[in-house]
């Protein structure tokens, strides 16, 4: 519970929450990862070797998110937000749909592809309105920009504050991540004993520990009828509707 004792819903996502939204996800069959070598696009060792392969990567990826929309699953979170729920959104996707859907409090555990970063000096970060970054794009340092996304190898910067979160979480709702990657799902462990968790994704119950209520639906569906249940009550709950 949070200083304003309210109870406190605390979402971790994952691209599946983007699936619908047309953006592809990386371990799905025809995802990210089965057309691309993690190796040579989301490691500073294939920037190093390649950056112009690398930024052409995330520059498709950027006009990708550009054209996507939010989805239902989106729109539901900003929703209960909106209607009075404490609602922290904690993100692995670099896209902003949450965002655009209206969500307010949202951490990106991974970066946001919208956004450049100088590859000398990570706190010059900038806005990518329109168009991709270049080879030969500079930061006001000197240094080409890259994109301000993580890449495997490289440390997490918002885990910190992302623990802190789970850590008051009165229930914690995960969709749409496979819980593949470290340290994104370590944070599960950080929520209070207490803390129910549900797991919305097609293959939940695959994926969940046996701690984890999971609800093998596509997000477009699980995530609004369990908000629609909450709100209807008017509180949070792990609920017997599934
Ligand atoms: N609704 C909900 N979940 C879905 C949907 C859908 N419509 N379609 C697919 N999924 C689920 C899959 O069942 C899978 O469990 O989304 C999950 C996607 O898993 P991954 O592709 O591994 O994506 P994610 O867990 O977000 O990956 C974590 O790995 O390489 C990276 O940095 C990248 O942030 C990413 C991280």
């Amino acid at each position: 519970m949070t200083a304003d004792s309210r109870p406190r819903l605390v979402v971790l996502t994952g691209a599946g929450i983007s699936a619908e939204s047309g953006l592809k996800t990386f371990r799905d069959g025809d995802g990210l990862w089965e057309n691309h070598a993690i190796e040579d696009v989301a490691t500073p060792e294939g920037w190093q070797r390649d950056p112009e392969l690398v930024l052409r990567f995330y520059n498709e990826r950027r006009t990708q998110v550009r054209r996507a929309r939010p989805n239902p699953a989106h729109r539901a979170l900003a929703e209960l937000e909106q209607a009075g729920f404490d609602v922290c959104i904690v993100t692995q996707n670099i896209d902003d749909l949450h965002e655009r859907a209206g969500s307010r409090e949202v951490v990106h555990l991974h970066g946001e592809i919208l956004k450049a970063r100088s590859s000398i000096d990570p706190r010059l970060i900038y806005p990518l309105p329109r168009g991709g970054i270049r080879l030969g794009d500079l930061c006001d340092k000197g240094g080409q920009l890259r994109p301000h996304v993580v890449w495997f190898g490289e440390a997490v910067p918002a885990y910190g504050h992302a623990c802190d979160i789970v850590t008051e979480a009165d229930l914690l709702l995960v969709v749409g991540t496979s819980l593949a990657v470290m340290p994104a799902a370590m944070l599960l462990h950080e929520a209070p004993t207490e803390c129910p968790c549900i797991l919305v994704d097609p293959n939940a119950s695959a994926l969940s520990p046996d701690w984890v209520r999971a609800i093998d639906a596509p997000a477009s569906q699980g995530v609004p009828k369990l908000v629609d249940h909450w709100r209807r009550r008017q509180r949070l709950e792990v609920p017997e509707i599934f």
